[in-house]
Formats: structure tokens, C-alpha cells, sequence
């Protein structure tokens, strides 16, 4: 939601210490994050450590469904449990073909620059904002938050900026909690940084037409901000774990076995192919 990043490696650390187990909602980090997108695990070099992944093909990828990555055990676990894998309709034959496009993009590398920009305008925009720290998310993703007292204001700034045509929509109580209304902004690969300083242009006339004080200086150009810190930080050791290498295998399942599976009237190997081949160490083939 925040587009924060959880304390990975501090929170294996304290999970092998009581023999618990965890899973990893990779939604945003899935093409965003790590070599090649493999996200956020892949990242801080902790696929050993973590039970499960879970990567949605619906951010970044631009389509639908999701791999589960995680050991055998889980497979057939969800192959016999899982009512709604067990009961619903395949995903169809043109939304897999979507997806393995988008895994041959990561493979070949050719999300690479994209992703770099993303980043270069999540930079470009924490850097230019001069919004007061304790109202701008602590985040290093493409997920950025601009938090506010109340549900008037949030929807008003969003209004603002959509009459503009930037699509920034308000998240409002009860979805989170009273006095953390925010409006949600989402950077995209496609935006541009004229784009971005429009955004930040009419926050800051916004902030300053309804008596909100505004910094004199950003916070990555503060020195005395802690969350400054913690943010560079967040990124210092985000392009660290970039470097670690880890053997991990990205498999796409061919086309053809593809469109084997969507005739198949077994969802569990539907299941084989699309939430356990797509992305894993030991890669698995469907058995059709
Ligand atoms: C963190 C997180 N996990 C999972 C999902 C679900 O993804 P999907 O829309 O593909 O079901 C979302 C969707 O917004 C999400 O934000």
C-alpha cells in the first residue's frame, strides 16, 4: 500500500530463531526489484531463507494471475486444498501469452532501462518535493504517498491534480486509518520527469493555497533529517544486494505447453505450469 519495504533480513533473522516460516507478497516487486525484476528476495539475497514468494503478473507485467514459488510441499498442498485453485476457470491462452512476453522482456534485459528510469523519477521526485518529512512516505518504490489529516483534503488535492490530468487517487479512512488519508501516487516507466514536476508543481501550489507549510529544502538535501537517512540508506543497501550474485533459473513455460494447458481440463496442472514453473530455482516442468 505505503510502497515501503519490510525488513527482510531482520525479519528471517528472527523467524530461524523460532523455527517460523515466511511468505513474501512480491506484488510490487515483481520487475521492479532484483536481477532481472525477481524481486525483492532475489535482491537481499534471501531465496534460501524464505518459505514462499509470490509474484503477481498484475503490476508490473501488465496482466493477470500469479506464480507461487515455493517448495514441492506447497505445490501439492494447494493442488488438494486450494478451493478456488481447484474450482475456478483457467487463466486464458492470450493472458499467459502476455505474461511470457513479459518474462521474455526481463530475461533478454530489456526491462532493464526501464526500470532504471522508473527509479531515476522516484529519485527526481523525493528529491524536488518539499513537502514536510512526516507527511512523505518513507518509500523507495515506484509507490510514493503524500499523507494528510482528514478525507476532504485528500480527495482535494487528488481532484487538483486530476483535473489536471494526473492520475492520483486519494486513499481515504477506513482504508487507512483516521488522520493517515494520503493520495497514492504510482511513478511509471512510461512518465516523464516534465510530468513529474507537474505533479510536484501542483502539490506544492496546492500545499500552499490551503496553509501548508512547505520545506525549504527536500529531504534528500537535508542533512539534519533522520528519515533522510534512512532512506539513503534503504537505497545503499538496495544496490549492495543488487550485486550478490544468487543461481537463480527464470524458466518460462513454452507456448506450446501453454496452450496444452489451457486445454486441459486439470487445474492442477494448470497450477504446475503457471505458479510453479514460471519462476523458481529448480525450475519444474507441468507433467501434461
Ligand atoms: C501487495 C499486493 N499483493 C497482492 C495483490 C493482488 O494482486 P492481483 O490484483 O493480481 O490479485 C495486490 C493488488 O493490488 C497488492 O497490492
Amino acid at each position: 500500500m505505503d510502497g515501503d519495504i519490510a525488513p527482510l533480513k531482520e525479519i528471517v533473522d528472527l523467524l530461524d530463531a523460532y523455527g517460523a516460516h515466511l511468505i513474501v507478497d512480491e506484488a510490487h516487486a515483481t520487475g521492479v526489484f532484483g536481477q532481472n525484476g525477481r524481486g525483492l528476495v532475489n535482491e537481499m539475497g534471501l531465496e534460501n531463507r524464505v518459505f514462499a514468494r509470490l509474484h503477481t503478473f498484475s503490476k508490473a507485467l501488465a496482466s493477470n494471475g500469479a506464480a507461487l514459488v515455493g517448495p514441492k510441499i506447497l505445490k501439492e498442498y494447494l493442488i488438494n486444498y486450494a478451493r478456488p485453485l481447484i474450482y475456478s476457470t483457467f487463466t486464458s491462452f492470450n493472458n499467459l501469452a502476455s505474461v511470457k512476453s513479459a518474462y521474455e522482456m526481463l530475461i533478454a534485459g530489456e526491462t532493464t532501462e526501464l526500470v532504471e528510469k522508473v527509479h531515476g523519477l522516484i529519485h527526481y521526485f523525493r528529491s524536488n518535493i518539499n513537502v514536510p518529512d512526516h507527511m512523505l512516505l518513507p518509500s523507495t518504490s515506484p509507490i510514493q504517498g503524500i499523507v494528510m489529516d482528514g478525507n476532504a483534503k485528500v480527495n482535494a488535492l487528488s481532484q487538483r491534480l486530476i483535473q489536471a490530468g494526473l492520475n492520483v487517487k486519494p486513499i481515504r479512512f477506513p482504508t487507512v486509518p483516521k488522520g493517515k488519508e494520503r493520495v497514492r501516487i504510482c511513478l511509471h516507466s512510461h512518465n516523464t520527469q516534465e510530468q513529474v514536476q507537474q505533479l510536484i508543481e501542483i502539490v506544492q501550489t496546492w500545499f500552499r493555497e490551503n496553509g501548508i507549510e512547505l520545506l525549504e529544502n527536500n529531504l534528500y538535501n537535508s542533512n539534519s533529517s533522520n528519515s533522510t537517512e534512512s532512506i539513503q540508506d534503504s537505497r545503499a543497501s538496495h544496490s549492495n544486494a543488487t550485486k550478490v550474485s544468487v543461481p537463480v533459473t527464470l524458466q518460462v513455460v513454452p507456448i506450446e505447453d501453454v496452450a496444452e494447458v489451457s486445454r486441459s481440463s486439470t487445474p492442477a496442472s494448470a497450477l504446475s505450469v503457471s505458479a510453479l514453473s514460471a519462476i523458481s530455482q529448480q525450475p519444474t516442468r507441468a507433467k501434461l
